[in-house]
């Protein structure tokens, strides 16, 4: 992304943050039979279905930023599912140059460039190292220990 940046500036270099438009997710998805999203703490969109656990672990990594405790990737499963998270932080300085504050890492004229195509409200005026969202990798397990044992 950050070629992309200086190649195609800002605004166009964006789209590398969305995760559905990497072809990459969709290959890996296919691969490994896995679900692979990005979970936002705050303006997560509805249309992303999430199961119970999902939920649960979201209310937890949230509730363990909020209040200053470390926070760090986890494994649950059951008979149906294995389901791996992890935390989002704006640990690279380049991820503020799109998320951090208005006026200060990103000008006006961007942030309005982008909003025009992005609903980015949530998602700016963001501090360095901040944890905004996590990883879900939700992997079939019966497909996983299928896939596994044709190696
Ligand atoms: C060039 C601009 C740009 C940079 C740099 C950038 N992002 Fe983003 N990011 C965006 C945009 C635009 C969206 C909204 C995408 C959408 O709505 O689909 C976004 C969305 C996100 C989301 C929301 C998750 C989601 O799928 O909805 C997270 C988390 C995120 N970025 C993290 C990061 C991190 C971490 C970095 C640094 C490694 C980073 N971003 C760098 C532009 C950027």
């Amino acid at each position: 992304m950050s070629a992309a940046i200086d190649q195609e500036g800002l605004v166009n270099a964006a789209r590398f943050c969305q995760l559905n438009q990497l072809s990459a997710t969709d290959s890996l998805e296919k691969e490994y039979a896995v679900e692979i999203k990005r979970i936002r703490f705050i303006g997560q969109p509805v249309s992303v279905k999430l199961n119970n656990k999902e939920k649960e672990l979201l209310d937890a990594y949230q509730y363990s930023v909020q209040n200053n405790q470390p926070v760090d990737p986890n494994v649950q499963q059951n008979d149906t599912y294995m389901l791996y998270t992890a935390p989002i932080s704006l640990s690279n300085q380049m991820c503020l140059k799109c998320h951090g504050s208005v006026g200060k890492e990103l000008s006006q004229k961007d942030w309005e460039a982008l909003s025009a195509k992005y609903s980015l409200d949530s998602l700016v005026n963001l501090k360095p190292n901040q944890t905004i969202a996590i990883w879900s990798l939700l992997f079939d397990k019966k497909e996983l220990v299928k896939r596994i044992g044709e190696e």
